[in-house]
Protein backbone atom coordinates (compact mmCIF):
# COMPACT_ATOMS: atom_id res chain seq x y z
CA UNK A 1 0.00 0.00 0.00
CA UNK A 2 1.25 3.59 -0.98
CA UNK A 3 0.47 7.13 -1.09
CA UNK A 4 2.55 8.00 -4.43
CA UNK A 5 3.44 11.73 -5.87
CA UNK A 6 3.25 11.81 -9.65
CA UNK A 7 5.74 14.86 -10.98
CA UNK A 8 6.80 16.07 -14.43
CA UNK A 9 10.42 15.82 -14.32
CA UNK A 10 11.33 18.23 -17.50
CA UNK A 11 9.67 21.15 -18.82
CA UNK A 12 5.75 19.25 -18.43
CA UNK A 13 3.82 17.56 -20.92
CA UNK A 14 5.85 14.08 -19.82
CA UNK A 15 2.91 12.08 -19.74
CA UNK A 16 1.96 12.72 -16.68
CA UNK A 17 -2.18 12.43 -16.92
CA UNK A 18 -1.45 9.03 -18.51
CA UNK A 19 0.59 7.35 -15.67
CA UNK A 20 -2.01 9.19 -13.52
CA UNK A 21 -4.93 7.80 -14.86
CA UNK A 22 -3.55 4.35 -15.48
CA UNK A 23 -2.44 4.16 -11.46
CA UNK A 24 -5.67 5.71 -10.50
CA UNK A 25 -6.78 2.03 -11.21
CA UNK A 26 -5.65 0.65 -7.60
CA UNK A 27 -5.75 4.43 -5.97
CA UNK A 28 -9.04 5.81 -3.72
CA UNK A 29 -8.05 9.48 -4.06
CA UNK A 30 -6.65 11.41 -6.78
CA UNK A 31 -5.11 14.80 -5.82
CA UNK A 32 -3.96 17.88 -7.72
CA UNK A 33 -1.79 20.12 -5.29
CA UNK A 34 -0.47 22.97 -7.23
CA UNK A 35 -0.87 25.02 -10.57
CA UNK A 36 -4.00 25.62 -12.62
CA UNK A 37 -5.78 25.52 -15.78
CA UNK A 38 -2.23 26.25 -17.18
CA UNK A 39 -1.78 22.25 -17.28
CA UNK A 40 -3.26 20.10 -19.81
CA UNK A 41 -3.29 16.37 -19.11
CA UNK A 42 -3.71 13.83 -21.62
CA UNK A 43 -5.75 10.59 -20.90
CA UNK A 44 -6.12 8.04 -24.02
CA UNK A 45 -9.17 5.34 -23.02
CA UNK A 46 -10.01 2.88 -25.73
CA UNK A 47 -9.02 5.40 -28.18
CA UNK A 48 -11.12 8.44 -26.68
CA UNK A 49 -8.80 11.21 -25.97
CA UNK A 50 -9.70 13.78 -23.02
CA UNK A 51 -7.54 16.43 -22.09
CA UNK A 52 -8.16 17.74 -18.54
CA UNK A 53 -6.66 21.31 -17.48
CA UNK A 54 -8.13 21.27 -13.41
CA UNK A 55 -10.13 17.78 -12.56
CA UNK A 56 -7.59 15.13 -11.49
CA UNK A 57 -6.71 12.73 -14.21
CA UNK A 58 -8.55 10.15 -11.95
CA UNK A 59 -12.03 11.16 -12.75
CA UNK A 60 -12.10 8.37 -15.73
CA UNK A 61 -11.94 5.78 -13.41
CA UNK A 62 -14.25 6.84 -11.18
CA UNK A 63 -12.20 7.75 -8.32
CA UNK A 64 -12.19 10.75 -5.57
CA UNK A 65 -10.74 13.81 -7.44
CA UNK A 66 -9.65 16.69 -5.10
CA UNK A 67 -8.44 19.71 -5.86
CA UNK A 68 -5.98 21.11 -3.21
CA UNK A 69 -5.16 24.58 -1.32
CA UNK A 70 -2.38 24.90 -3.33
CA UNK A 71 -3.92 24.60 -6.91
CA UNK A 72 -5.07 28.34 -8.33
CA UNK A 73 -8.58 27.60 -10.25
CA UNK A 74 -10.72 29.18 -12.52
CA UNK A 75 -14.11 28.57 -11.69
CA UNK A 76 -15.40 28.65 -15.56
CA UNK A 77 -13.19 26.59 -17.03
CA UNK A 78 -13.75 24.52 -14.58
CA UNK A 79 -17.32 24.22 -14.49
CA UNK A 80 -16.97 23.87 -18.76
CA UNK A 81 -14.65 20.86 -17.71
CA UNK A 82 -17.33 19.08 -15.73
CA UNK A 83 -19.93 19.89 -17.74
CA UNK A 84 -17.92 17.93 -21.02
CA UNK A 85 -16.98 15.02 -18.51
CA UNK A 86 -20.46 14.96 -17.80
CA UNK A 87 -21.76 15.24 -21.41
CA UNK A 88 -19.50 11.81 -21.78
CA UNK A 89 -21.19 10.42 -19.28
CA UNK A 90 -18.68 10.25 -16.53
CA UNK A 91 -20.26 10.88 -13.45
CA UNK A 92 -19.20 13.79 -11.19
CA UNK A 93 -21.06 15.05 -8.51
CA UNK A 94 -20.30 16.63 -4.69
CA UNK A 95 -18.48 13.48 -3.67
CA UNK A 96 -16.54 12.54 -6.39
CA UNK A 97 -15.45 16.10 -6.99
CA UNK A 98 -14.21 17.91 -3.92
CA UNK A 99 -12.22 21.45 -3.92
CA UNK A 100 -10.28 23.14 -1.15
CA UNK A 101 -12.10 25.58 0.52
CA UNK A 102 -8.67 27.60 0.81
CA UNK A 103 -7.77 27.12 -2.92
CA UNK A 104 -6.92 30.69 -4.74
CA UNK A 105 -9.51 31.55 -7.67
CA UNK A 106 -8.21 32.83 -11.00
CA UNK A 107 -10.31 36.46 -11.53
CA UNK A 108 -11.06 37.52 -14.61
CA UNK A 109 -8.07 40.91 -13.69
CA UNK A 110 -5.45 38.04 -13.44
CA UNK A 111 -6.08 36.74 -17.28
CA UNK A 112 -6.05 40.65 -18.30
CA UNK A 113 -2.77 41.04 -16.11
CA UNK A 114 -0.89 37.57 -17.57
CA UNK A 115 -1.74 38.96 -21.13
CA UNK A 116 -0.18 42.51 -20.51
CA UNK A 117 2.70 41.76 -19.39
CA UNK A 118 3.23 39.73 -21.77
CA UNK A 119 2.57 42.54 -24.63
CA UNK A 120 4.69 44.65 -22.36
CA UNK A 121 7.50 42.54 -22.49
CA UNK A 122 7.57 41.43 -26.40
CA UNK A 123 10.22 40.01 -27.41
CA UNK A 124 11.66 38.97 -23.70
CA UNK A 125 7.66 37.45 -23.09
CA UNK A 126 8.02 34.08 -21.10
CA UNK A 127 5.25 32.57 -23.18
CA UNK A 128 3.13 31.94 -20.41
CA UNK A 129 -0.23 29.83 -21.47
CA UNK A 130 -2.36 33.16 -20.86
CA UNK A 131 -4.58 32.02 -17.97
CA UNK A 132 -3.93 34.35 -14.95
CA UNK A 133 -1.75 31.70 -13.07
CA UNK A 134 1.21 33.97 -12.55
CA UNK A 135 -0.95 36.89 -11.23
CA UNK A 136 -3.20 34.64 -8.84
CA UNK A 137 -0.18 33.18 -7.36
CA UNK A 138 1.17 36.80 -7.07
CA UNK A 139 -2.20 38.03 -5.50
CA UNK A 140 -1.80 35.30 -2.96
CA UNK A 141 1.89 35.90 -1.32
CA UNK A 142 0.22 39.26 -1.47
CA UNK A 143 -2.27 38.39 0.73
CA UNK A 144 -5.15 39.81 -1.44
CA UNK A 145 -6.39 36.69 -2.99
CA UNK A 146 -10.18 35.49 -3.68
CA UNK A 147 -10.26 31.74 -2.01
CA UNK A 148 -13.19 29.67 -2.08
CA UNK A 149 -14.23 30.82 1.26
CA UNK A 150 -14.83 34.29 0.20
CA UNK A 151 -16.22 33.35 -3.17
CA UNK A 152 -19.25 31.22 -1.19
CA UNK A 153 -19.58 34.44 1.03
CA UNK A 154 -21.20 36.98 -0.80
CA UNK A 155 -20.87 40.14 1.74
CA UNK A 156 -17.11 39.31 1.02
CA UNK A 157 -16.79 39.04 -2.07
CA UNK A 158 -18.30 41.62 -3.59
CA UNK A 159 -15.86 43.82 -0.97
CA UNK A 160 -12.70 42.04 -2.03
CA UNK A 161 -13.55 42.49 -5.83
CA UNK A 162 -14.00 45.82 -5.88
CA UNK A 163 -10.81 46.53 -3.91
CA UNK A 164 -8.94 44.70 -6.63
CA UNK A 165 -10.01 46.09 -9.36
CA UNK A 166 -9.20 49.54 -8.38
CA UNK A 167 -5.74 48.37 -8.54
CA UNK A 168 -6.17 46.46 -10.94
CA UNK A 169 -7.82 48.78 -13.73
CA UNK A 170 -5.24 51.34 -12.67
CA UNK A 171 -2.55 49.05 -13.49
CA UNK A 172 -3.90 47.80 -16.73
CA UNK A 173 -5.21 51.51 -17.87
CA UNK A 174 -2.55 53.99 -16.67
CA UNK A 175 0.22 51.57 -16.81
CA UNK A 176 -0.42 48.49 -19.24
CA UNK A 177 -2.49 50.91 -21.72
CA UNK A 178 -4.82 48.10 -21.39
CA UNK A 179 -8.53 47.88 -21.61
CA UNK A 180 -10.23 47.63 -17.42
CA UNK A 181 -12.26 44.88 -16.43
CA UNK A 182 -16.07 45.57 -15.31
CA UNK A 183 -16.50 44.82 -10.85
CA UNK A 184 -19.90 44.36 -11.50
CA UNK A 185 -20.17 42.07 -14.27
CA UNK A 186 -17.23 39.86 -12.19
CA UNK A 187 -19.50 39.75 -9.54
CA UNK A 188 -22.80 38.74 -11.77
CA UNK A 189 -20.96 36.21 -13.36
CA UNK A 190 -18.97 34.47 -10.19
CA UNK A 191 -22.21 34.62 -8.23
CA UNK A 192 -23.29 32.17 -10.33
CA UNK A 193 -20.03 29.62 -10.35
CA UNK A 194 -20.32 29.65 -6.72
CA UNK A 195 -23.68 28.24 -6.52
CA UNK A 196 -22.90 25.49 -8.69
CA UNK A 197 -19.29 24.77 -7.15
CA UNK A 198 -20.71 25.46 -3.18
CA UNK A 199 -21.59 21.63 -2.66
CA UNK A 200 -17.92 20.58 -3.48
CA UNK A 201 -16.02 23.18 -1.18
CA UNK A 202 -14.72 21.24 1.78
CA UNK A 203 -11.76 20.63 3.83
CA UNK A 204 -9.59 18.79 1.56
CA UNK A 205 -6.70 18.52 4.44
CA UNK A 206 -8.82 16.77 6.69
CA UNK A 207 -10.69 14.79 3.95
CA UNK A 208 -7.58 12.92 2.46
CA UNK A 209 -5.82 12.26 6.16
CA UNK A 210 -9.03 10.91 6.91
CA UNK A 211 -8.48 8.54 4.07
CA UNK A 212 -5.35 8.38 4.59
CA UNK A 213 -5.89 6.99 8.18
CA UNK A 214 -8.80 4.21 6.50
CA UNK A 215 -5.93 2.42 4.38
CA UNK A 216 -6.97 5.01 1.22
CA UNK A 217 -4.09 4.98 -1.22
CA UNK A 218 -4.06 8.56 -2.12
CA UNK A 219 -2.33 9.43 -6.19
CA UNK A 220 -0.89 13.24 -5.87
CA UNK A 221 -0.86 14.59 -9.55
CA UNK A 222 1.88 16.91 -10.43
CA UNK A 223 1.25 19.91 -13.05
CA UNK A 224 4.13 21.23 -14.78
CA UNK A 225 7.84 20.07 -14.65
CA UNK A 226 10.46 20.50 -11.83
CA UNK A 227 12.13 22.70 -14.30
CA UNK A 228 9.10 24.85 -14.08
CA UNK A 229 10.01 25.34 -10.76
CA UNK A 230 9.66 28.47 -9.33
CA UNK A 231 12.40 28.12 -7.23
CA UNK A 232 14.74 25.16 -8.82
CA UNK A 233 13.66 25.60 -12.69
CA UNK A 234 15.16 28.16 -15.38
CA UNK A 235 13.74 30.97 -13.55
CA UNK A 236 12.44 33.46 -15.01
CA UNK A 237 11.02 30.97 -17.93
CA UNK A 238 9.12 28.74 -15.30
CA UNK A 239 5.75 28.86 -13.97
CA UNK A 240 4.67 30.28 -10.57
CA UNK A 241 4.44 27.68 -8.46
CA UNK A 242 6.80 24.78 -7.09
CA UNK A 243 6.38 21.81 -8.62
CA UNK A 244 8.48 19.63 -7.07
CA UNK A 245 7.45 16.83 -4.63
CA UNK A 246 7.69 18.42 -1.62
CA UNK A 247 4.86 20.94 -2.49
CA UNK A 248 2.23 17.65 -2.28
CA UNK A 249 2.80 19.00 1.77
CA UNK A 250 1.88 22.28 1.82
CA UNK A 251 -0.18 22.11 -1.34
CA UNK A 252 -2.64 19.60 -0.31
CA UNK A 253 -2.16 19.77 3.93
CA UNK A 254 -0.48 16.00 3.95
CA UNK A 255 2.40 15.91 5.61
CA UNK A 256 5.76 14.58 4.56
CA UNK A 257 5.52 10.97 6.35
CA UNK A 258 2.14 10.14 4.74
CA UNK A 259 4.20 9.77 1.25
CA UNK A 260 5.72 6.94 0.15
CA UNK A 261 6.92 7.02 -3.35
CA UNK A 262 7.84 9.94 -5.45
CA UNK A 263 7.69 8.66 -9.12
CA UNK A 264 8.94 11.12 -11.86
CA UNK A 265 7.65 10.89 -15.72
CA UNK A 266 10.16 11.17 -17.67
CA UNK A 267 9.84 11.41 -21.79
CA UNK A 268 12.05 9.29 -23.43
CA UNK A 269 13.60 12.84 -25.36
CA UNK A 270 12.88 16.28 -24.19
CA UNK A 271 10.31 19.07 -25.48
CA UNK A 272 9.64 22.38 -24.10
CA UNK A 273 6.67 24.69 -24.92
CA UNK A 274 7.15 28.68 -24.27
CA UNK A 275 10.26 30.28 -23.64
CA UNK A 276 13.63 29.63 -22.02
CA UNK A 277 17.25 27.73 -22.14
CA UNK A 278 16.69 24.36 -23.66
CA UNK A 279 20.63 23.18 -24.20
CA UNK A 280 19.82 19.95 -25.77
CA UNK A 281 17.14 21.59 -28.21
CA UNK A 282 17.18 20.14 -31.98
CA UNK A 283 16.73 22.95 -34.33
CA UNK A 284 16.82 20.33 -37.44
CA UNK A 285 15.48 17.52 -39.21
CA UNK A 286 15.63 15.06 -36.53
CA UNK A 287 13.78 17.70 -33.68
CA UNK A 288 10.97 17.79 -36.63
CA UNK A 289 10.71 14.43 -37.04
CA UNK A 290 10.17 13.66 -33.08
CA UNK A 291 7.78 16.63 -33.06
CA UNK A 292 5.93 15.28 -35.43
CA UNK A 293 5.97 11.59 -34.51
CA UNK A 294 5.46 12.44 -30.88
CA UNK A 295 2.55 15.08 -32.40
CA UNK A 296 4.24 17.30 -29.58
CA UNK A 297 1.55 20.27 -29.91
CA UNK A 298 0.59 21.36 -26.39
CA UNK A 299 -2.26 20.02 -24.91
CA UNK A 300 -3.51 23.98 -23.13
CA UNK A 301 -2.44 26.36 -25.81
CA UNK A 302 -1.85 23.73 -29.02
CA UNK A 303 1.42 26.05 -29.32
CA UNK A 304 4.50 23.64 -31.27
CA UNK A 305 6.54 22.36 -28.72
CA UNK A 306 10.22 22.52 -28.89
CA UNK A 307 12.30 19.02 -29.31
CA UNK A 308 15.59 17.36 -27.77
CA UNK A 309 17.73 14.65 -26.73
CA UNK A 310 17.46 13.21 -23.20
CA UNK A 311 19.26 15.61 -20.83
CA UNK A 312 20.48 13.84 -17.81
CA UNK A 313 21.90 16.94 -16.37
CA UNK A 314 18.82 18.23 -15.88
CA UNK A 315 17.19 14.78 -15.04
CA UNK A 316 20.27 14.76 -12.20
CA UNK A 317 18.73 17.68 -10.71
CA UNK A 318 14.94 16.67 -10.99
CA UNK A 319 15.96 13.09 -9.29
CA UNK A 320 17.76 14.85 -6.20
CA UNK A 321 15.05 17.79 -5.98
CA UNK A 322 12.18 15.50 -5.69
CA UNK A 323 13.48 12.40 -3.93
CA UNK A 324 12.89 10.04 -6.69
CA UNK A 325 11.93 6.90 -5.80
CA UNK A 326 11.48 5.23 -9.26
CA UNK A 327 10.39 6.65 -12.52
CA UNK A 328 8.06 6.11 -15.83
CA UNK A 329 9.75 6.41 -19.49
CA UNK A 330 7.30 8.05 -21.39
CA UNK A 331 6.97 7.96 -24.97
CA UNK A 332 9.57 5.64 -26.10
CA UNK A 333 7.76 4.55 -29.04
CA UNK A 334 8.51 7.51 -30.84
CA UNK A 335 12.11 7.48 -30.67
CA UNK A 336 11.76 4.38 -33.01
CA UNK A 337 13.41 4.96 -36.68
CA UNK A 338 16.30 7.10 -35.53
CA UNK A 339 19.55 5.57 -36.78
CA UNK A 340 21.37 6.94 -33.89
CA UNK A 341 20.34 8.45 -30.30
CA UNK A 342 22.43 10.99 -28.10
CA UNK A 343 21.66 11.25 -23.88
CA UNK A 344 23.65 14.21 -22.69
CA UNK A 345 26.09 13.48 -20.14
CA UNK A 346 27.35 16.99 -18.89
CA UNK A 347 27.55 20.44 -20.23
CA UNK A 348 30.86 22.09 -21.63
CA UNK A 349 31.06 25.09 -20.43
CA UNK A 350 34.11 27.55 -22.04
CA UNK A 351 36.57 24.36 -21.87
CA UNK A 352 34.60 23.32 -18.44
CA UNK A 353 32.90 20.22 -17.68
CA UNK A 354 29.38 21.08 -15.52
CA UNK A 355 27.68 18.12 -13.83
CA UNK A 356 24.85 20.18 -12.30
CA UNK A 357 22.22 22.25 -14.66
CA UNK A 358 23.68 26.41 -13.79
CA UNK A 359 21.25 28.47 -12.02
CA UNK A 360 22.81 31.37 -14.07
CA UNK A 361 21.14 32.01 -17.51
CA UNK A 362 24.04 33.23 -19.03
CA UNK A 363 26.18 30.26 -17.83
CA UNK A 364 23.65 28.42 -20.04
CA UNK A 365 23.63 29.77 -22.97
CA UNK A 366 27.17 28.85 -22.86
CA UNK A 367 26.82 25.29 -22.31
CA UNK A 368 27.15 22.49 -25.46
CA UNK A 369 25.70 19.26 -24.75
CA UNK A 370 28.24 16.81 -24.17
CA UNK A 371 26.54 13.41 -26.09
CA UNK A 372 27.03 9.73 -25.87
CA UNK A 373 25.39 8.28 -28.61
CA UNK A 374 23.97 4.93 -28.88
CA UNK A 375 22.30 3.19 -31.58
CA UNK A 376 18.14 3.14 -32.28
CA UNK A 377 15.87 0.28 -33.73
CA UNK A 378 13.73 0.23 -36.31
CA UNK A 379 10.76 -1.49 -34.84
CA UNK A 380 7.34 -0.34 -34.16
CA UNK A 381 7.53 -1.25 -30.20
CA UNK A 382 3.53 0.12 -29.64
CA UNK A 383 2.33 -3.29 -29.55
CA UNK A 384 5.14 -4.47 -26.70
CA UNK A 385 4.11 -5.18 -23.43
CA UNK A 386 7.08 -6.93 -21.78
CA UNK A 387 10.62 -5.32 -21.10
CA UNK A 388 12.40 -8.51 -22.73
CA UNK A 389 10.58 -8.35 -25.77
CA UNK A 390 11.44 -4.88 -26.84
CA UNK A 391 14.50 -4.67 -29.38
CA UNK A 392 17.87 -4.97 -27.84
CA UNK A 393 19.02 -1.36 -28.59
CA UNK A 394 16.01 -0.38 -26.83
CA UNK A 395 16.57 -2.18 -23.70
CA UNK A 396 20.15 -0.99 -23.97
CA UNK A 397 18.85 2.79 -24.20
CA UNK A 398 16.97 1.91 -20.73
CA UNK A 399 19.10 0.41 -19.12
CA UNK A 400 21.72 2.78 -19.72
CA UNK A 401 19.23 5.63 -18.43
CA UNK A 402 18.43 4.06 -15.00
CA UNK A 403 22.09 3.91 -14.47
CA UNK A 404 22.55 7.72 -15.51
CA UNK A 405 19.49 8.48 -13.09
CA UNK A 406 20.35 6.31 -10.73
CA UNK A 407 16.39 6.17 -10.18
CA UNK A 408 14.51 2.55 -10.96
CA UNK A 409 12.85 2.54 -13.91
CA UNK A 410 9.10 1.06 -12.61
CA UNK A 411 7.15 2.15 -15.66
CA UNK A 412 7.28 1.93 -19.83
CA UNK A 413 4.90 3.78 -21.81
CA UNK A 414 4.73 3.19 -25.64
CA UNK A 415 2.07 4.56 -26.70
CA UNK A 416 -0.99 7.04 -25.64
CA UNK A 417 -3.36 4.61 -24.70
CA UNK A 418 -4.16 3.66 -21.76
CA UNK A 419 -2.86 0.00 -22.36
CA UNK A 420 0.00 1.06 -24.04
CA UNK A 421 2.17 0.57 -20.88
CA UNK A 422 4.52 -2.18 -19.08
CA UNK A 423 4.43 -1.76 -15.63
CA UNK A 424 8.41 -3.06 -14.88
CA UNK A 425 8.01 -2.57 -10.78
CA UNK A 426 4.87 -1.81 -9.22
CA UNK A 427 4.76 1.82 -7.95
CA UNK A 428 2.10 0.99 -4.95
CA UNK A 429 4.56 -2.00 -4.02
CA UNK A 430 7.13 0.81 -2.79
P1 LIG B 1 1.07 15.79 -19.31
O1 LIG B 1 0.85 17.26 -19.30
O2 LIG B 1 2.34 15.40 -18.62
O3 LIG B 1 -0.10 15.01 -18.79
O4 LIG B 1 1.27 15.37 -20.82
P2 LIG B 1 0.36 15.87 -22.08
O5 LIG B 1 -0.93 15.16 -22.02
O6 LIG B 1 0.36 17.34 -22.16
O7 LIG B 1 1.26 15.38 -23.28
C1 LIG B 1 1.61 14.05 -23.46
C2 LIG B 1 1.12 13.61 -24.85
O8 LIG B 1 1.73 12.39 -25.20
C3 LIG B 1 -0.37 13.33 -24.88
O9 LIG B 1 -0.84 13.63 -26.16
C4 LIG B 1 -0.46 11.83 -24.61
O10 LIG B 1 -1.63 11.24 -25.13
C5 LIG B 1 0.77 11.34 -25.33
N1 LIG B 1 1.42 10.16 -24.76
C6 LIG B 1 1.57 9.81 -23.45
N2 LIG B 1 2.33 8.69 -23.35
C7 LIG B 1 2.65 8.34 -24.61
C8 LIG B 1 3.46 7.29 -25.17
O11 LIG B 1 4.05 6.46 -24.47
N3 LIG B 1 3.60 7.27 -26.52
C9 LIG B 1 2.99 8.18 -27.34
N4 LIG B 1 3.18 8.07 -28.64
N5 LIG B 1 2.22 9.18 -26.85
C10 LIG B 1 2.08 9.26 -25.51
P1 LIG C 1 1.45 20.25 -17.87
O1 LIG C 1 0.86 20.02 -16.51
C1 LIG C 1 4.20 22.55 -20.35
C2 LIG C 1 4.84 26.75 -19.27
C3 LIG C 1 4.34 27.80 -20.22
C4 LIG C 1 5.36 28.90 -19.99
C5 LIG C 1 5.62 28.79 -18.49
C6 LIG C 1 4.83 29.78 -17.65
O2 LIG C 1 0.50 19.98 -18.98
O3 LIG C 1 2.75 19.56 -18.02
P2 LIG C 1 2.27 29.94 -16.93
O4 LIG C 1 1.03 30.04 -17.77
O5 LIG C 1 2.31 28.75 -16.04
O6 LIG C 1 2.58 31.21 -16.20
O7 LIG C 1 3.46 29.76 -18.01
O8 LIG C 1 5.27 27.48 -18.11
N1 LIG C 1 3.84 25.77 -18.80
C7 LIG C 1 3.78 24.49 -19.23
N2 LIG C 1 4.50 23.85 -20.17
N3 LIG C 1 3.27 21.88 -19.66
C8 LIG C 1 2.55 22.50 -18.70
O9 LIG C 1 1.68 21.85 -17.89
C9 LIG C 1 2.76 23.88 -18.47
N4 LIG C 1 2.23 24.80 -17.64
C10 LIG C 1 2.90 25.94 -17.84
O10 LIG C 1 4.35 27.35 -21.55
O11 LIG C 1 6.56 28.57 -20.65
MG1 LIG D 1 0.43 18.81 -20.64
Amino acid sequence: MANIVVVGTQWGDEGKGKIVDMLAEKADMVTRFQGGNNAGHTVVVDGTQTITHLIPSGILQNKTCLIGNGVVVDPKVLLEEVDKLLGMGVEINADNLLISERAQIIMPYHQAMDHAREAKKGAQKIGTTGRGIGPCYEDKAARKGVRFVDLLDPEVFDSMVREACEEKNFLLTEFFKADPVDPDAIIAEYTEYAKRLAPHVVDVSVVLNQGIKEGKQVLFEGAQGTHLDIDHGTYPFVTSSNTVAGNVCAGSGVGPGQLNEVLGIVKAYTTRVGMGPFPTELEDEVGNKIQEKGAEFGATTGRRRRCGWLDMVLLEATARLNGLTGVAITKLDVLGGLDSLNICTAYECEGETLNFFPADLKVLAKCKPVYEAMPGWTEDISGVRNFDDLPENARNYLNRVEELLGAPIKIISVGPGRDETMVVKDPFAG
